[in-house]
């Protein structure tokens, strides 16, 4: 299912009836300080997310909580009418309160509040791929989700929803998701330090489906270990770019969403996800999570 493109590390990977580039962009950091908007600089912003449409980048993943609207309307503002080849990921599940907080709103009529907000600040009809956002800030929750998946696969039929992905998710609402209809990707925290999913990025490999781990930098932790810095310092290279390339040699269907607010770190990752690893770096690379 992936291939090599000549400019992007990685390949491609076919999310539903859509190849992507496996090195996409997350667009969440581009609402400042506590994701909320605007951004100190407007114009910056514009240009990382034009920067990584001109590099060849066709996976963008945001949601209408960042800012709250501000990130949407900034890839509105910059890359209206999109690139047909430009699939846009959002999610709901989840909104703002006046302090910042998260507060989970996956009610029926909040969720389709969602929908319809998102299309309105995307300036689209058909929105490419809705994760529904599970859980709490502190990680998943072993919930049902059934009325919640229900209400998104009947917008999906109603035809403003093209495909389906759950975040946040323990294996076992992946599986109840996949019991109601077909999800084409699964985003979950996940990187070189924080390896809970090993078993369900597996299972999902084999079903076909996408793996996108949030925070795949550790996010506003950045990761940190002597052994990752080791293995960059022997090879030249900075424990950033280490940590892309060992998420791209992790899975096949592993697609990146590293955040950045810069247009100079954006090439420096796409130039750092390409860095070879032997076996005795991933060898080494697997102890940092115990
Ligand atoms: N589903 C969910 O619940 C959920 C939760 C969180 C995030 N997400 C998604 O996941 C995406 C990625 O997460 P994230 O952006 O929070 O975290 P991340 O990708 O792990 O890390 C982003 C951080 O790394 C820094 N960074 C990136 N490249 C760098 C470089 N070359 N040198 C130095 N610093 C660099 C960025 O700072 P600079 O801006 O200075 O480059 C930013 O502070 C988000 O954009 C969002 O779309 C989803």
């Amino acid at each position: 299912m992936s291939a090599t493109t000549p400019d992007l590390p990685g390949g491609t990977w076919t999310l539903g009836d859509t190849t992507v580039t496996r090195f996409g962009y997350g667009a969440m950091q581009l609402a400042g300080p506590w994701v909320m908007g605007p951004p100190k600089d407007h114009d910056a912003a514009l240009a990382v997310l034009r920067e990584a449409v001109d590099l060849g980048i066709t996976h963008i993943d945001t949601a209408e909580a960042y800012g709250p609207r501000v990130v949407n309307e900034l890839i509105r503002e910059a890359l209206h009418p999109y690139p047909e080849d430009l699939l846009i990921a959002t999610k709901v599940g989840g909104r703002r309160d006046a302090e910042g907080g998260w507060p989970t709103a996956r009610q029926p009529d909040e969720l389709r509040q969602q929908i319809a907000d998102n299309l309105e600040t995307l300036g689209v009809d058909v929105l490419d791929l809705v994760h529904l956002r599970l859980g709490n800030a502190q990680g998943p929750v072993p919930e049902p989700i059934g009325a919640a998946f229900e209400t998104l696969v009947d917008l999906q039929q109603q035809g403003v929803i093209r495909h389906l992905g759950v975040s946040n998710a323990t294996g076992e609402q992946v599986a109840q998701a996949q019991r109601i209809a077909p999800i084409v990707s699964v985003q979950n925290m996940y990187n070189l330090a924080v390896r809970h999913d090993d078993a369900l990025i597996d299972r999902l490999a084999a079903e076909g489906v996408a793996y996108v781990p949030f925070f795949p930098l550790g996010g506003f932790s950045p990761v940190q270990s002597d052994t990752l810095t080791a293995v960059a310092t022997r090879l030249g290279s900075t424990p950033i770019s280490v940590a892309l390339a060992w998420l791209l040699r992790r899975s096949p269907n592993i697609l990146l969403i590293a955040g950045t607010s810069s247009v100079a770190h954006l090439r420096e990752n796409i130039a750092g996800a390409g860095l070879e690893l032997s076996a005795a770096d991933l060898d080494e690379l697997h102890k940092i999570a115990g």
